[in-house]
């Protein structure tokens, strides 16, 4: 039997992002866990902020921001990211990264978009975005024969439990296991 319990976003779990903006020659990156696919054709994502945000404060100056997908082995850097403001810790200095289109991408993050922000709407303290992706870059091992092999990928999930958690299990095929 199921329990009602407060209102709670409970999807479970999301895959965290760290976005990256730039504002006059400063680099900054700021976790998030409130992002999802939009669509496909056009390719968007949602990505929510609180308006106080560093990351929000560059985004409304720019309309532009890259979201690096993290894996497990950069989990210490992902939280950094989600503790500490850049108004007051230079994230940009930790972790390697190259500016591609003028947006900060991640070297270890396998998976990178350059995203433009094309609608906005803020509902209390949140400020949502939904964007367009410009540009997709991945890390060459992920091209087998020219196709997509995201398998052995351990991404970064987070659960409201305030648990991380790890992908990485093949269950089915889409458009094909509903057939059998
Ligand atoms: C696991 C995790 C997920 C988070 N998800 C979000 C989110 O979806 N949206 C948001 O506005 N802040 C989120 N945060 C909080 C911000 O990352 C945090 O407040 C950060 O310090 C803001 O940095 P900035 O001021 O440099 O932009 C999250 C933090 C963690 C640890």
């Amino acid at each position: 039997m199921k329990k009602k319990i407060k209102s709670f976003p409970l999807i479970h779990p999301t895959t965290i992002g760290i976005v990256g903006t730039s504002y006059n020659d400063s680099f900054n990156f700021t976790t998030i866990g409130d992002i999802a696919v939009a669509g496909l054709n056009p390719p968007l994502v949602m990505v929510s902020l609180n308006i106080n945000h560093l990351a929000t404060e560059y985004i409304l100056a720019s309309n532009r921001l890259s979201l690096n997908m993290p894996t497990k082995d950069m989990l210490s850097f992902v939280d950094y990211c989600g503790i500490h403001s850049g108004r007051d810790v230079d994230k940009s200095s930790i972790e390697p990264f190259e500016v591609m289109s003028g947006l900060p991408i991640l070297k270890r993050a396998p998976i990178a978009l350059i995203i433009q922000v094309v609608h906005t709407y803020q509902h209390k303290q949140r400020f949502i975005c939904i964007c367009e992706v410009e540009e997709t870059h991945i890390d060459e091992e992920l091209l087998e024969n020219g196709k997509l092999n995201l398998s052995n990928l351990e991404m970064v999930l987070y659960g409201l439990d305030n648990h991380y958690y790890t992908s990485g299990e093949i269950i089915g095929e889409g458009y094909k296991v509903g057939k059998e």
